[in-house]
């Protein structure tokens, strides 16, 4: 098996429905809302009194559509499943639901079984023929042998046998009112309408018919019926739940207008810091529901440790340097998949900041579990309520950043910027050893974020243009920066990257001559960040050092930096702000910048090819 297909993360969609309603129209349409989970093969189960019917392919959820006729399948309970490959390529035999040979017995599955091997031969020694190459077709055999003529007790004893991650949904002719799933870190979601009930790995599936829902948690088992959902731990004992509101709307999961999800969402940064600070930032100070940390704790903190994987680490790389110089406390930010197999020195006393959009990302989720069976305090910063992260965590600083749908993450990484700063502000607040007036500037300032992202979007009119058309046309683009500046430099690069499909690297601007500058020619596009005062002089020595070489210098400099100007090729500008809060208005064009380069190649930006929006798998 080749690395690049076993490192290939599993994210996938799964819907469905009990209800009097015909099953297939809804379940394709809850598809429709999860596609930009994983978008490379699709189908549904539908059951009724004569069986289930199956209908599969490869390929874009438009081509499974099309297929359906849903006339033909008139049963009202059904599963449904978008499918990102890692065991078995995008086929239509690899595409889910799978059946037992009998084709009684149908699931759908997010996730991995990573003992899929060795309960497949014990399966085939026992004459079983597999008709894919997936692991989730293993577990439509182990289903069928345990059937006693209770599907809950025959699901119940095959998960007893699996090892792995994630989310399992199966249903059997036999009994085809009742849908049984299975949650083990995959998320899924329960929907309570009017005499009939949904399932869906995200709540965007759900919204257009009920806003009450209930969120599975890892190790519990729900029987869904038209009358409801029993949910419970997996051995039947109760759970201590009930189903939440929600108030996102359907709108909010459409694109309202925006040619892409990513666009609609850059947009909205200016609000979602609106929401994300409302009620948090009063006359008295800071105060973040969800965060109660006492005075002896804060008093006796020695460290802070922040993690994350891709945007929510660029978030901490911030986050490090506003707790060290707001705080002064040492603080260490360390990727997630690095953390959890390190042996850090991580000690009661410390408090963890783990940072997802989704809270589902398995390598975020483990290392906070490290961290706080190391006798840290956990605080999870996350955009999705009741996600997995939540479990794990003693604190909560939910982001109000609303349903972010395009993978590439941009209002969430604003959210969590400004979650850091009201972090920074309670810890200080509560120490009590800040200067008053240094502490009223930072809330001044951070209070102003929103209408700095409204002015950041206002800024860039047409100043991209002649960068776009320069970047569509290199292979290799560097981004530089000091400090925060560094920190936003990555963030900008990953932007890039992940819908341009272009070479984008980042690095500190020091490092260049160690190396990187041998990669610089006559031409080759280097985007400066330098917002930072304290190494403003010294970001222009690098910025000099690169235009040497003949670079193309995009700077990132603040709106009145004439300086910046005049040594740069291009200028984007940003409003100015105290430099602790530039990453804010900084990363604002930087984000507009990729969308526009990846809109220029006519790619598909809110869904980029090999990538999807959580990563539930390591
Ligand atoms: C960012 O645009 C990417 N989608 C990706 O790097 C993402 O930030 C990372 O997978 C972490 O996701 P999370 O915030 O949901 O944990």
């Amino acid at each position: 098996m080749e690395l690049g297909e076993l490192r290939r993360i599993d994210v996938c969609g799964i819907m469905g429905y009990v209800g009097p309603r015909q099953a297939a129209p809804i379940l394709l349409e809850g598809l429709r809302r999860l596609e930009y989970r994983g978008y490379d093969s699709a189908g549904v189960a539908v059951a009724d009194s004569n069986g289930v019917a199956v209908v599969k392919t490869e390929g874009k959820l438009s081509r499974l559509i099309s297929m359906v006729d849903v006339d033909a399948l008139p049963g009202q309970s059904g599963i449904g499943h978008t499918r990102w490959a890692t065991h078995g390529r995008p086929t239509d035999t690899n595409a889910h639901p799978h059946t037992d040979p009998s084709g009684k017995f149908v699931v759908v599955h997010n996730g991995i079984i990573e003992n899929f091997q060795t309960l497949k031969d014990e399966l085939g020694a026992r004459g079983a023929v597999f008709r894919s190459e997936t692991d989730t077709e293993i577990l439509a055999h182990l289903i069928a042998e345990e059937y006693q003529g209770d599907l809950v007790e025959a699901v119940r004893k095959s998960v007893a046998r699996a090892t792995g991650a994630y989310a399992l949904v199966a249903m059997t002719a036999h009994q085809p009112d009742t849908i049984v799933a299975v949650r083990m870190i995959s998320p899924l979601v329960v929907g309570f309408g009017e005499g009939e009930t949904f399932l869906a790995s995200g709540i965007p599936a759900l919204l257009e018919h009920t806003r009450k829902v209930l969120v599975m948690g890892d190790g519990e088992i729900a029987i869904i019926t038209r009358d409801g959902a029993i949910v419970t731990k997996l051995d039947g004992s109760p759970i201590e739940r009930a189903p939440m509101q929600v108030d996102w709307t359907v709108e909010q999961a459409e694109r309202g207008g925006y040619p892409h999800f990513m666009l609609k969402e850059i947009s909205e940064q200016p609000t979602v810091l609106l929401d994300t600070l409302a009620g948090r930032l009063q006359d008295s100070g800071v105060a973040i529901d969800g965060v109660s940390l006492s005075p002896e704790f804060v008093a006796g903190l020695e460290r802070i440790w922040v993690t994350g994987c891709g945007t929510a680490f660029h978030a901490g790389l911030v986050a490090k340097e506003v707790f060290e110089a707001v705080l002064r406390l040492p603080t260490e930010a360390a990727y997630a998949h690095e953390l959890r197999y390190r042996d850090p020195l991580i000690h009661p006393g410390s408090l963890t900041l783990a940072i997802s959009q989704s809270g589902e990302t398995a390598d975020t989720i483990a290392a906070a579990r490290l961290a706080r069976q190391r006798g840290s305090r956990l605080l999870a910063m996350t955009n999705v309520v009741g996600s997995a992260l939540e479990w794990e965590a003693d604190d909560r600083l939910h982001l109000r950043a609303g349903l972010e749908i395009a993978v590439a993450s941009t209002k969430a990484y604003t959210a969590m910027l400004a979650g850091t700063y009201l972090l920074a502000l309670q810890i200080a607040q509560i120490r009590g050893d800040t200067d008053p007036q240094k502490l009223h500037l930072l809330i001044d300032e951070l209070a102003m974020l929103p209408s700095k992202a409204r002015e950041a979007l206002e800024l860039v009119g047409s100043s991209l243009d002649p960068i776009v058309e320069r970047l569509v046309a290199s292979n290799d683009i560097y981004f530089i920066g000091r400090g925060l500046d560094y920190a936003v430099a990555m963030e900008g690069a990953l932007k890039l990257k992940e819908i341009s499909y272009l070479h984008a690297e980042a690095m500190p601007a020091g490092e260049l001559k160690h190396g990187t500058l041998a990669l610089v020619t006559e031409g080759t596009p280097v985007v400066v960040v330098n917002t930072q005062r304290h190494s403003y002089d010294k970001t222009i020595s690098a910025l000099q050092e690169v235009k040497a070489r003949g670079a193309y210098v995009i700077g990132v400099g603040y709106e009145d930096d004439s300086y910046m100007e005049k040594v740069s090729d291009a200028l984007i500008r940003v409003p100015r702000t105290i430099d602790l809060m530039s990453p804010v208005p900084a990363i604002v064009p930087l984000q507009l910048l990729a969308y526009r380069v990846a809109e220029a190649l006519g790619l598909d930006i809110d869904q980029p090819r090999n990538l999807a929006k959580s990563v539930t798998v390591e």
